[in-house]
């Protein structure tokens, strides 16, 4: 006979912080995030840095200003960086994503140069770079809405190489998020060729097209100039297709698979984790952020709380990776715990 209330109370471990910590099942480290930075080529003629205004605490950086903030995160303990660039100019076909003294390839090399045991990431993708904001490069279809929709197969070609270029430049791991079916495969496939194999590639597996990367399309001047992007991110109704996304992924030659946005995705977290036996990373995003520091400034939540425990159920849900503007907080509330 299973006992029950009143042999069985739940309270009993409930009771001390020493038997709490006893029986925790899940762990929160600095060692599992990654910190997402912006580097911005315009700032290199001025130098330092320039708030985000929908992402407080968060600011586009120079060359020298993320070499420090690359030297802080190691010294926090964080193992991994995530750079976006912002590129002085921008063109159709996004040619700033590929150049090898462009803005990321730059700040690859300034950081690992600084910093070696620091792990850089980079963001593959060409929306940051293209005059229209599309995450690849577009062909006239007069049956679009907009009498032009994104060319998939032309759009490899420059992602691949943008990921080479990437390698090249010194990053350690490279994670496309365009959503282009194939790019898995075709950036594995450039990498190989150009003897790069040794590098890893993150997928954004299962990337929604979600309403909280907001803030980030202010940060990185990415958002699209006309339309949206779901003809290639997911429509976030659907669970089972990210399954399939991140099958397809791991097919194609994924090492570590991504869900994002994170906080409302748990459950596909756990899905894709259980699915494909890779290493998850979940992408708390730039409206996640948001939220919780607008909330805190408005003195409807407590900040340091918050951020843990969101954090905390995104490695419950299964996440081995965190990605997170949070990243430098979280550390040192983690640090002034133990
Ligand atoms: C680029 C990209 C985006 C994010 C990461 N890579 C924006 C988008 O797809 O519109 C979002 C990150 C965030 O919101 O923090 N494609």
């Amino acid at each position: 006979m299973p006992m029950a209330f009143p042999q069985t109370r739940m309270r009993r471990l409930r009771a001390s912080a020493g038997l709490r910590g006893l029986v925790r099942e899940t762990d929160l480290r600095a060692g599992q995030f990654v910190l997402p930075l912006f580097v911005a080529e315009a700032l290199n003629v001025t130098g330092g840095r320039e708030p985000i205004a929908t992402m407080p605490g968060v600011e586009r950086l120079s060359l020298t200003a993320a070499v420090a903030e690359a030297q802080e995160a190691a010294a926090l303990g964080i193992p991994a960086l995530m750079l976006f660039g912002l590129p002085a100019e921008k063109d159709e076909q996004g040619s700033g994503a590929w150049e090898e003294d462009g803005v990321v390839q730059m700040a690859v090399r300034a950081i690992k140069q600084a910093v070696p045991e620091l792990l850089v990431i980079t963001d593959v993708c060409l929306c940051e770079y293209t005059t229209h904001g599309h995450c690849g490069v577009l062909r006239d279809d007069a049956g679009a809405p907009h009498g032009q929709d994104v060319d998939n197969d032309a759009s490899l070609e420059l992602l691949a190489r943008t990921a080479v270029s990437h390698a090249r430049a010194g990053a350690d791991i490279v994670a496309p998020s365009d959503m282009m079916d194939g790019r898995v495969r075709a950036i594995r496939e450039e990498l190989d060729g150009k003897g790069l194999s040794r590098t890893p590639i993150l997928a954004y597996s299962a990337k929604f097209a979600s309403a909280f990367y907001g803030p980030f399309r202010d940060a990185a001047d990415s958002a699209p100039a006309f339309g949206d992007r779901r003809g290639y991110q997911m429509d976030p109704a659907n669970g089972r297709e990210a399954v399939r996304e991140a099958l397809l992924d791991v097919q194609e030659g994924a090492d570590m698979v991504m869900v994002k946005p994170a906080l409302a995705y748990g459950d596909l977290i756990r899905a894709v984790k259980r699915a494909t036996r890779l290493p998850v990373a979940a992408y708390n995003v730039s409206g996640e952020y948001a939220m919780v520091k607008a909330a805190a400034a408005a003195g409807y939540l407590d900040e340091r709380a918050t951020v843990l425990e969101i954090l905390t159920s995104l490695r419950r849900a299964g996440a081995e990776v965190l990605i997170t503007y949070h990243a430098k907080d979280a550390a040192r509330w983690l640090a002034e715990q133990s």
